[in-house]
């Protein structure tokens, strides 16, 4: 197999042209956009309102606008209630969410709540499309424990497009839990979220879109929280980073500038059983890790993304940035930071879902870009599954390329890794998970209490391009007794078909 074969085989897909990817490998560029230059932006906390029902009403309105990504240049961007990114939300378990979502963009898009148990008509996966200028009104009951989630837009074909543009938000569920724990958990203070993105632009400053590798869009330039150059300063001498790859295609192998140990709090679905303590971490598109760092007083440490180590049976690494060395972010320390309270020993329980070895339901092959040799067709339901039921994948990356593997609804435990028993970083409860070459991961999960026969959800590849490309299926979560009844989707439009039990207006 080659790229050449590969790209015979997506014919009828836009053709990206071959070659260019020499340049980006290596140090980080030097200029401006490296040097730290300007405070971290902090995405607002939403505002909500919780009305006589007990709901809490948020509302967004995905739009276009101008950031300043790079120091004195303007950037086209698009954003949720502002130019860029979004606002974090965030919510509590058990608590009732209720949004209101317009589309004020030039082309429908969906909005997706990463990692967020709830039912399938409100997922904002490709079915759920808002029309330009129409309205979407998910609301759903929060039920899972603390975690750093996300939402990003979906739609069908052109996720990567939207997420480069800028269309990306954090959403935080607490519990009883992290209330009560002593961690860092001060928005903005000590406890800091970082959207860790790629980009590239052109000489005037605009979002470069061309893509000259196979991957999807690899930039040359990071930027975090939307700016490239940023500097936190740390008042505390404990801060929590929660961090969020919303790259398109790249991955991060994220370090200290020292070397300097930091301990692992939670991944992409909520808090460990206890803290890892760890010197480096990789994270790929759309999966989460939260640190604890330490800083001593006027001490100054970048956050950097350090070459890929797990790159067995890649072809091309350095094209696919596997080589490639970022700083990311500056942390700066006060004189005398505030004194706080180290990591408990003891964070979270985790009860296992399933044994080592169980013979799996279901099976995954990622190989070009398809799962078990077929491309996403949103008109076809690729299994079923009865409410209530524990299930155990396994998934197998049997290409040479870097893919990764994220469910819908749930969040799934890494049963075991070519039999073995997974690293504390994969310990936890995930919904991304990278898959290296020839490994086999079992995966266990729960599709608990949400049942719908007419909309399904996603397994995808979450490298956007991949997914873009069709490398992604569909299933349905049934009841007892219910029969699969999807309904049918005029490609590639979409547009306005309602959603049964939702509010389209607009
Ligand atoms: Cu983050 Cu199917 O998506
Ligand atoms: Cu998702
Ligand atoms: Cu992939």
């Amino acid at each position: 197999m080659n790229v050449v074969s590969r790209r015979g085989f997506l014919a009828g897909l836009a053709v990206v042209p071959l070659a260019g990817c020499a340049a980006r490998s290596g140090a980080p560029i030097p200029g401006s956009a490296t040097s730290t230059s300007r405070p971290l932006p902090i995405p607002p906390l939403a505002s909500s309102s919780v009305g006589a029902d007990g709901v809490r009403r948020f509302t967004l309105d995905i739009q276009q606008g101008t950031s300043e990504m790079l120091p004195g240049k303007r950037t086209p961007t698009w954003g949720y209630n502002g130019a860029i990114l979004g606002p974090t939300l965030r919510a509590k378990r058990n608590e009732s969410v209720a949004f209101t979502i317009r589309n004020s963009l030039p082309e429908p898009t969906t909005v997706h709540w990463h990692g967020m148990h709830l039912p399938a008509r409100c997922d904002g996966g490709p079915h759920q499309t808002i029309a330009v200028g129409g309205t979407w009104e998910p609301a759903w009951t929060v039920d899972q424990q603390a975690a750093t989630l996300w939402y990003h837009p979906h739609p069908h074909g052109a996720t990567e497009k939207h997420v480069y543009r800028g269309l990306s938000g954090m959403f935080i569920v607490d519990d009883e839990s992290t209330d009560t724990l002593d961690l860092p958990k001060e928005y903005g203070v000590d406890d800091i979220p970082l959207v860790i993105q790629d980009r590239r632009f052109t000489a005037d400053g605009a979002l470069d879109e061309s893509d000259p590798t196979d991957i999807g869009l690899l930039g040359d330039t990071i930027v975090v929280n939307g700016i490239a150059g940023a500097y936190l300063d740390v008042r505390t001498d404990r801060v929590r980073l929660r961090m969020l790859n919303g790259s398109s295609g790249r991955i991060y192998h994220l370090a200290f500038d020292d070397h300097r140990t930091f301990q692992l709090i939670a991944t992409d679905g909520g808090l460990l059983t206890a803290p890892a303590t760890l010197s480096s971490i990789q994270v790929s598109p759309g999966e989460r890790v939260e640190i604890v760092v330490e800083l001593r007083g006027a001490e100054r440490v970048m956050l950097r993304s350090l070459p890929i180590e797990q790159r067995r049976d890649i072809d091309r690494a350095a094209a696919f940035g596997f080589d490639d060395t970022f700083d990311i972010l500056q942390l700066r320390a006060a004189p005398s930071p505030k004194t706080s309270a180290p990591v408990p020993d003891s964070l979270a329980s985790i009860p296992a879902l399933a044994a080592p070895g169980t013979t799996p339901d279901h099976t995954f092959e990622l190989k070009w870009f398809m799962i078990n040799g077929r491309r996403m067709d949103m008109n076809r339901i690729d299994m079923t599954i009865p409410v209530d039921t524990t299930q155990v994948w396994t998934v197998r990356n049997n290409d040479n390329w870097p893919h990764n593997f994220h469910v819908h609804d749930v969040q799934f435990q890494v049963v075991d890794i070519d039999g073995k028993a997974p690293p504390p970083a994969l310990a936890g409860w995930k919904d991304t998970l990278y898959t290296e070459p020839r490994f086999t991961y079992r995966l266990a999960m729960r599709f608990a209490q949400h049942s719908d026969p007419t909309y399904p959800y996603m397994f995808h590849c979450h490298l956007l391009l991949h997914e873009d490309h069709g490398m992604m299926g569909q299933f349905l979560v049934l009841a007892p007794g219910q029969q699969p009844a999807p309904m049918r989707m005029d490609m590639p439009g979409m547009e306005s078909e309602g959603t049964p039990g939702m509010n389209h207006h607009g």
